[in-house]
């Protein structure tokens, strides 16, 4: 049985390197796992005056996210930290009924910058701590593409041949992690 991988796409941009990084782990390893883009730029701000009541496709979007078998998280990086837009969904997801708890989880995140959004990784790791949050997220695997614009082509294919071997390890693992999950549930 394939794994249903729901990917929230952290990012608002329609030309996004990290939709691209996902939708090049999408070909990839469509054989291992389906993974399901879903976005987060049009849901409405949070507000508890309207938790229960929200729109409608706030509502899909969390049931969406609930029936997921594993989550993958793609973060930019604004501001040394996460974009708004996914704070928002965060927010939202938080007061979900715990949708996302301990799903099993990965994260990647790229950009422009040498860093490769690590410091919004930092925060979104401390965000999903929250135990209304809280993914069962692989340990050991953090995935920073940094310089992203000198490591893919104009289709979305990586050419840097050290990144390509480095995701093949982190979905491999990723895949060992999710069968221990399932075991131990
Ligand atoms: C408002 C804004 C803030 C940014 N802040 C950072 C930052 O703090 N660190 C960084 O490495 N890149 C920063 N960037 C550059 C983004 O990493 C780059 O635009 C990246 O492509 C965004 O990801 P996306 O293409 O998936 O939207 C920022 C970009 C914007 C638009």
């Amino acid at each position: 049985m394939t794994i249903k991988v729901k990917a929230i796409i952290g990012s608002t941009s329609s030309t996004s390197y990290n939709l691209k990084v996902v939708e090049y782990l999408q070909k990839k390893y469509s054989e291992k796992m389906e993974i399901i883009p879903v976005f987060v730029k049009d849901l409405e701000l949070f507000s508890v005056d309207i938790e229960r009541t929200p729109p409608e496709n706030v509502t899909a979007f969390m049931e969406n996210v609930r029936d997921a078998d594993a989550l993958l998280f793609a973060v930019p990086e604004y501001n040394f930290s996460i974009p708004g837009a996914m704070k928002n969904a965060l927010d939202w997801l938080s007061r979900s009924n715990f949708a996302i708890k301990e799903k099993p989880a990965f994260i990647v995140g790229a950009s422009m910058g040498v860093l490769g959004s690590v410091r919004a990784q930092l925060h979104l790791r401390e965000i999903l701590s929250n135990p209304m949050l809280s993914p069962s997220i692989m340990p050991n695997n953090e995935v920073y593409i940094g310089s992203i614009h000198q490591k893919m082509d104009e289709v979305g294919n990586f050419t840097d041949e050290p990144t390509i071997e480095f995701l093949d390890l982190v979905v491999n693992n990723f895949l060992q992690f999710y069968s221990k999950t399932k075991v131990m549930a």
